[in-house]
């Protein structure tokens, strides 16, 4: 019976790493929500979906929108039928993987844009339970009506406390304004609390490694960031002293360490980033896995530097300090100009940028 219960457990535990995972589905006529899209998408880690009118080159607008008005119509009369709402470009998505969807939608004649329309009439059911997020872009019209027809189609959604308006003239001070209601939402992506990733540079070369769960990855990574002297060792091996001891436990894995591996030799206590080929060896522990750069191993020099990405530590909004020296990555790791907003990576801790 005890065994079931962990066994329950583990499973719930693990479906739920799965589906932490957000969705951003956009459909955009002239460019706007397109551009909110990709103001949001550089700020969480998301899957992207954009939403395509089935029939191409209709203009929504022409003779009065004449023809925006008439498919809004065409779904008010008979919201419940399928074939009240025009067709859409198939999609591929499957939903049981995402617990946060962001939808991003024009606004015609303050109601949702036809072509999202016929995307929530088709998936909303299976977004019940979710977190959804709505972002909504018009002209000037205020956005109730667009809020009424998503709790229509997703009417089993968890709804985020407020959607955000972003009208066609503020769009290009969309960047700021998602981080504002990112903030004001509370919004957590979990995508990067499930796997711990570090990077290593020296500032000309950068190596992502994925790590392991095991206690001596876990001591590794609650010491970050460092800076550290790299050392050559044999002919395949770099490696490196941490300030304190890597503790671990009867959980580390000892086995083959291909070029790219990332190991602790608990013996003396270095860790060390193969660009050879090495054998099982007694103390030697497998930490992770380079996922990117591993080229680089072999050319690291003098201090480098070994920091968290996409930390799992908590998101907190800061304003830079003045003068302040570390660099800021984004959520795959790579470096980003000083002064950007939204989510950075920064001494290994997940920083609002305002
Ligand atoms: C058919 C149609 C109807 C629209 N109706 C309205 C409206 O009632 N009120 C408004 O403020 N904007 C209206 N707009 C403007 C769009 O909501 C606005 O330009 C939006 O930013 C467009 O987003 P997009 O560029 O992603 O398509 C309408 C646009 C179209 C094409």
């Amino acid at each position: 019976m005890k065994r079931t219960i962990l066994f329950l457990a583990l499973l719930t535990a693990s479906l739920a790493a799965v589906k932490a995972k957000t969705l951003v589905a956009y459909y955009s006529y002239t460019g706007n929500c397109k551009a909110i899209a990709n103001a949001l998408t550089s700020q969480i880690k998301a899957d992207v979906l954009e939403i395509q009118p089935a029939e191409k080159g209709l203009r929504y607008e022409a003779n009065g929108y004449a023809l925006g008005t008439q498919l809004l119509e065409a779904i008010n009369a008979n919201p419940d039928k399928a074939s009240s709402y025009p067709a859409i470009d198939p999609v591929s998505v499957t939903l049981a993987d995402y617990q946060n969807i962001i939808i991003i939608t024009p606004l015609w004649w303050s109601q949702m844009a036809a072509p999202m329309q016929t995307f929530l009439f088709n998936y909303g059911a299976q977004m019940a339970g979710k977190n959804i997020g709505l972002i909504v872009s018009s002209a000037s019209s205020g956005i109730s009506g667009v809020e009424a027809d998503c709790k229509r189609l997703i009417p089993d959604g968890r709804y985020y406390s407020k959607s955000l308006w972003i009208r066609s003239s503020q769009v290009s001070n969309a960047a700021t304004l998602v981080s504002d209601w990112l903030q004001q939402i509370s919004f957590t992506d979990n995508n990067t609390s499930d796997t711990m990733k570090i990077r290593v540079s020296d500032g000309t070369n950068a190596i992502t490694f994925e790590l392991n769960e095991t206690s001596a990855a876990k001591s590794l990574y609650a010491m970050l960031p460092l800076e550290v002297k790299v050392e050559n060792y044999s002919n395949n091996e770099k490696i490196f002293y941490p300030p304190t001891t890597v503790s671990y436990g009867s959980d580390c894995i000892e086995g083959e360490c291909p070029a790219g591996t990332l190991a602790l030799f608990s013996p003396w206590g270095n860790v060390v980033m193969y660009y050879g080929a090495a054998s099982r060896y007694s103390g030697l522990y497998i930490l992770g896995k380079a996922i990117e750069g591993a080229d680089g191993i072999r050319n690291l020099t003098g201090t480098i530097r070994v920091e968290a990405v996409g930390a799992a530590s908590g998101l907190r909004s800061v304003k830079p300090a003045a003068g302040s020296a570390s660099r800021g990555y984004d959520l795959d790791g790579r470096l980003v100009a000083e002064g950007k907003k939204g989510i950075v990576v920064r001494d290994g801790r997940k920083l609002f940028m305002k």
